[in-house]
């Protein structure tokens, strides 16, 4: 079985085919960075535009890259939210049209299950699992017991990671999307140099909380009264590294107690591409004798076959929707 799957719900135009065996045949990811970059952050209306221009190209070369014609696909699966809405609009439409066209059925998918099943595509991991997705727009720990059954054990009171980072790169000078520069800068710093503050550290439940962090990078940075110097900025990068590290850690280890039947831990999303972060992430689960996976860096950040593989799932289930499907902003996992 081919499915196509389909994902505009950000920044990335993206599209890929997937088939029942695991397979990804064709896994294109175009990136509008160069249109968001002088905002120094993703702008919604010119986002939309970006994909409406770019989503007839990104699909073809997909079915190239797959070596099929339109007709040899049995399913077709889109984002079809949450997200920055004219951009899910226009992978949604797209993908019902194919669907009408095709007379095939169509999968509306939540960009949240995606990233949540994604691991499900490259690894042999069974429900239940526990889950921390840091994402540019979420950060949330779920208990994902079972296709469709998922208990956000916790999420963010102000930022997200991803936006956290993205912010602090801005306050050193690099450009958006800035986790992947904020990792490579903080290679050759000292993180104990800056004593961040850790939100919500040792406090009771699960959430996070980002925005005093991001404030004291702010206070730190406007405390040199000049440009910063290399090392400086190493040092500023690799203390707040650290800070979002020992958070993950803290909020990590008490959702194992919460959920302690879980036996398997993943890490999905944007920020989960961070090797620093992955690294102490996977000491913490290894230490307390539970297994840790994270899905390739391809399929961390927003793609098209994370899409196309919760379209699967979904589909062997026995689930499709109508092509009055009406795509959601928001549409909480739980
Ligand atoms: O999952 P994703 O591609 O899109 C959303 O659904 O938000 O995540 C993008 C976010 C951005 O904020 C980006 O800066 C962050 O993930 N990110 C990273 C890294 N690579 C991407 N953050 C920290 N370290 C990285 N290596
Ligand atoms: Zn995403």
């Amino acid at each position: 079985m081919y499915i196509l799957g389909i994902e505009t719900s950000c920044d990335e135009t993206a599209a890929a085919i997937v088939t029942e065996k695991k397979e990804v045949l064709a896994h294109v990811v175009f990136s509008q960075l160069e249109a968001h970059r002088k905002f120094g952050g993703v702008v919604p209306e010119i986002g939309a535009r970006a994909h409406l221009e770019k989503i007839q190209d990104v699909i073809k070369q997909t079915l190239q890259q797959g070596s099929l014609a339109f007709d040899q696909l049995d399913a077709i699966a889109a984002t079809c939210g949450p997200g920055l809405i004219g951009g899910v609009l226009v992978g949604a439409v797209t993908g019902k049209s194919i669907a009408a066209y095709l007379k095939k059925p169509f999968i509306a998918v939540n960009h949240l299950e995606a990233h949540a099943l994604s691991v499900r595509l490259t690894e042999d991991v069974p429900f239940p699992y526990l889950l921390l997705l840091a994402s540019g727009g979420h950060c949330q720990l779920i208990h994902v017991k079972d296709l469709g059954n998922y208990e956000v054990l916790s999420t963010t009171i102000d930022d997200a990671a991803g936006e956290t980072f993205d912010k602090v790169a801005r306050l050193l000078g690099f450009p958006y999307p800035g986790g992947p520069a904020v990792e490579q800068c903080a290679l050759g710093g000292n993180a104990k140099r800056f004593p961040f503050p850790r939100p919500l550290l040792n406090k009771s439940g699960l959430d996070f909380s980002f925005s005093g962090l991001k404030t004291a990078v702010l206070r730190t940075v406007e405390s040199f009264k000049g440009p910063l110097q290399e090392q400086d900025k190493k040092d500023i990068a690799a203390s707040f590294q650290q800070a979002v590290s020992d958070v993950f850690v803290d909020r990590l280890s008490k959702a194992l107690e919460a959920v302690p039947t879980v036996k398997d831990v993943v890490i999905a999303g944007g920020v989960g591409a961070n090797q620093f972060l992955r690294h102490q992430l996977q000491t913490l689960v290894e230490s307390k004798e539970k297994r840790f996976i994270a899905p390739p860096l391809k399929y961390c950040t927003d793609n098209g076959a994370m899409v196309a593989w919760a379209g699967l799932e979904r589909f062997q289930q026995g689930h499709t929707d109508p092509l009055t499907f009406a795509p959601r902003p928001r549409w909480p996992l739980g």
